[in-house]
């Protein structure tokens, strides 16, 4: 049985047979042959925080696979408050076949899953959304962009430029990070990095000049400057991120062919501007999309694990 937590866990090849597995499983689904492979397993959905893209597509992922999602918000369950997480764990983990979650802590969900009797799958946590990252990468595989691959993330050294350095550790590509100083990358998950990188090949960089990390990539990509649980930082966070925001200037330094992802949601005109996110080198619906694919490859694969 495996869980799926971080991207730490996956080796490259892991990762890109996951990718196989979900471009076949969007093929079928297109062409009305995809198989019911989880027939009657249910999928527990817990969220402690908001969510349109995780909640819609593994809810509706599963139901295509013929399972069932239960939706399991934190008005509606105990986990942590009043009973033990550990006792949460074991009790919704003997009902169910597999459990995504989306907390805070990336703690908690280590906790859970150590307690657990089942697949747990990391719908986000505040250090780490390693379900995005298979969908953004699927959707460079698909757009045939992964070669000589160098992406440049712009913004908040948070759970998605966490999942990125992950990510290019793994598959060993170039990888680009600009952020306003006080806002750089967990120096824990930099070490890491930068240790498994040495085995793969990857080249991960850090720039303090958002415009040298964007020039020549093949793809730039950024996340909000303020992460859910950070409100009360919103008005300063957007001071600090000023020269952030990757507009049509930004973006001409990068490679002439350069794709442009963002995991959504987008606030326009404060990351990106709404050129960019609605201009041709942009892919996020695509993106978006295939978050309802790569999730449905992920649960058949960990399935074929227990
Ligand atoms: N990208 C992403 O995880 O979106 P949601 O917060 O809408 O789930
Ligand atoms: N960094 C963002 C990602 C949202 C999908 C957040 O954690 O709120």
């Amino acid at each position: 049985m495996r869980h799926f937590l971080t991207l730490r866990d996956y080796s490259a090849d892991e990762i890109l047979e996951i990718i196989e597995l979900s471009i076949d499983i969007k093929t079928k689904l297109k062409n009305g042959t995809l198989d019911k492979s989880l027939k009657d397993k249910t999928l527990a959905m817990i969220f402690e925080k908001s969510s349109t893209r995780t909640r819609v597509s593994f809810e509706t992922g599963i139901y295509q696979l013929g399972g069932h999602g239960l939706f399991l918000s934190s008005r509606d369950i105990h986990l942590g408050k009043g009973e033990p997480i550990k006792d949460t764990a074991r009790v919704i983990s003997s009902m169910c076949d597999m459990i995504m979650i989306r907390t805070y802590q990336h703690s908690t969900i280590e906790e859970f899953a150590a307690y657990s009797k089942v697949s747990v799958i990391n719908g986000l946590t505040d250090s780490f959304h390693p379900v995005q990252l298979l969908a953004d990468y699927m959707t460079l595989v698909e757009h045939n962009h992964t070669k000589n691959l160098q992406v440049a993330y712009i913004g908040d050294g948070n759970n998605m430029a966490h999942s990125w350095m992950m990510l290019c550790a793994k598959l060993g590509f170039t990888l680009h990070i600009a952020t306003p100083e006080g806002y750089e990358p967990d120096q824990q998950i930099v070490t890491e990095a930068k240790e498994l990188a040495l085995q793969s090949g990857a080249v991960i960089e850090f720039f303090s000049n958002p415009r040298d990390a964007v020039r020549n990539s093949t793809v730039v990509t950024t996340d909000t400057w303020t992460s859910m649980g950070q409100e009360s930082e919103r008005d300063e966070r957007i001071r600090s991120f000023a020269g952030y925001m990757i507009d049509a200037q930004m973006m001409s330094l990068a490679d002439d062919d350069a794709l442009f992802l963002h995991c959504l949601p987008a606030y326009r005109g404060l990351e990106v501007s709404d050129e960019v996110l609605e201009g041709a080198q942009s892919v996020v619906f695509d993106e978006a999309e295939n978050r309802l694919h790569v999730q449905k490859g992920l649960m058949v694969w960990l399935n074929s694990k227990t």
